[in-house]
């Protein structure tokens, strides 16, 4: 695993917008995992200034999102779907034609997850999945104990990722008891993980990512299986690790050719 540890929120969306630029540029019509939460927002803002600015180009490009609310109205504006409109869709100029959410209303639920797993497959399997991670360590909605084998499917949230994003909702109780999400294996699939955290409130869960035993009670450790991981994290969200100064060391002293963890 690639460890990044930059000042502040600012240099971790400015370091994940370039590590993406990088993948759109070099194949074209790239195919990207996109997350949502507060942790990508700044990345979002830092491509879309990149569009906007003649930079880049995200013609041909498709997006899928790694989850989704059960039974929240996709008109809402907490719902999955709005959010990654909203964030990722518009200020990017993607073409929605080409971005991907998880359906959490069908009525088929299980047979969506399959339909979903297939879309990404059809596609040509996600070049670079951009990813945040939750205080109790899950990744999409992932919650601990999940399979590092899992693919697509339906979950419930654990109590504190329901009290975490309450912050979106009117009440605590609005917040849906279960979601859809892609699975760590689905999440494994991807060609490149890409992991973004700021803040001290991560810096536990960011610990046991990287330092701590690959184990489901942090999902977000299968990260540890992946031969391209980067984790781009401030220095806030790394006060928790251990070998804070090898992984300078090791930024300082990168080789001339491109290796993986
Ligand atoms: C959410 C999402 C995750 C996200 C995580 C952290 O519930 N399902 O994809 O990474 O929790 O959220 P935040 O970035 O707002 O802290």
């Amino acid at each position: 695993m690639d460890v990044v540890i930059v000042p502040d929120a600012a240099a971790v969306a400015e370091h994940a917008a370039e590590t993406i630029a990088d993948v759109v540029r070099s194949r074209r019509g790239a195919v990207l995992g996109v997350a949502t939460g507060s942790s990508p927002l700044g990345t979002y803002a830092a491509l879309a200034e990149r569009v906007r600015g003649g930079g880049l180009d995200l013609t041909g490009v498709s997006a899928f999102a790694l989850d989704e609310y059960v039974g929240l109205d996709p008109r809402h504006p907490e719902s999955y779907r709005s959010v990654i409109r909203r964030t990722v869709t518009e200020p990017l100029g993607l073409d929605p034609e080409r971005v991907h959410v998880p359906d959490g209303v069908a009525p088929d639920l299980e047979a969506a997850c399959v339909d979903y797993e297939r879309r990404i497959a059809d596609a040509g399997g996600v070049d670079l999945q951009l990813l945040g991670i939750g205080a109790n360590g899950h990744i999409g909605f992932n919650e601990p104990t999940s399979s590092f084998a899992s693919r697509t499917r339906i979950k419930t949230l654990a109590p504190r990722t329901r009290a975490d994003n309450a912050r979106f909702f009117a009440s605590e109780d609005e917040v849906p008891i279960h979601c859809v999400t892609q699975g760590l294996g689905t999440i494994l699939d991807a060609r490149e993980l890409l992991l973004v955290a700021q803040g001290e409130e991560k810096a536990e869960a960011v610990a046991a990512m990287v330092e701590g035993p690959l184990a489901s009670m942090c999902p977000a450790s299968a990260l540890q299986l992946h031969r391209r991981a980067t984790v781009v994290i401030d220095r806030a969200a790394a006060s928790r690790l251990s070998l804070t100064a090898y992984y300078e060391y090791v930024q300082e002293h990168r080789p001339k050719v491109k290796v993986s963890a």
